[in-house]
């Protein structure tokens, strides 16, 4: 029996649509489970089968569900954000983690506490700057952490409306310096050591600068 799957979560499917970008749907997966593989080939993070991993990624998909319920003026804003507007976009995992909740049938499903993790922690920093529980280190879920990621450096190689795509260097480089807060050192720099045509793969290839 493929334990991956749940009927429920087939419901949340046009949620987790709806709430990933194309980038998300046809990159972001796809990266994930190559530096889920390469983090556990490396030792960075604890192992995982074959089988753990596929379902990380697929229960990946349902990560921003909460933002289904936040405004469209403020997910689609292109200027930055008000303090305001970001304490909202902030809420997104609690709202996603409420929904799943809100499902009594899922209570059921195996792996509900996986997908409640990552849901909830996606945006924690090992630092401690992350929301919505100021984890910090180890106390975040090593592979929800991976997801964290995956997900920022999804973000920076992505145009959004406030910002053009980045290479892959300069996504790394402000990995680095913290532009989208602090991740374990030891992730950095096995990200930092993969070889750039890892990431071409989904990325295409890097774009010249100057
Ligand atoms: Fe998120």
């Amino acid at each position: 029996m493929d334990h991956t799957y749940h009927p429920s979560l087939q419901l949340l499917e046009p949620v987790a649509q709806d709430t990933l970008s194309n980038s998300h749907s046809t990159r972001f997966q796809p990266l994930l489970h190559r530096l889920l593989t390469s983090f556990c080939e490396e030792q960075v993070i604890p192992a995982m089968t074959v089988e753990d991993v596929r379902r990380v990624v697929y229960l990946s998909r349902f990560h921003d569900i909460g933002k289904q319920s936040l405004p469209r003026s403020i997910l689609q804003k292109s200027g930055k954000l008000m303090l305001e507007e970001r304490r909202i976009l902030q809420q997104h995992p609690a709202l996603g983690v409420r929904l799943l909740r809100s499902i009594p049938a899922l209570r059921q499903y195996p792996y509900y506490d996986v997908l409640c993790d990552i849901c909830l922690h996606h945006h924690e920093r090992w630092d401690g700057g992350g929301y919505p529980d100021g984890l910090t280190g180890r106390h975040i879920t090593p592979y929800v952490h991976v997801v964290a990621l995956a997900d920022a450096y999804d973000a920076l190689r992505t145009a959004r409306p406030y910002k053009p795509p980045l290479s892959h260097s300069e996504a790394v480089s402000m990995l680095c310096g913290g532009a989208c807060g602090a991740f374990s050192p030891e992730m950095i720099t096995c990200l930092q050591a993969l070889p750039e045509g890892f990431f071409a793969a989904y990325y295409g290839e890097a774009r010249k600068v100057g």
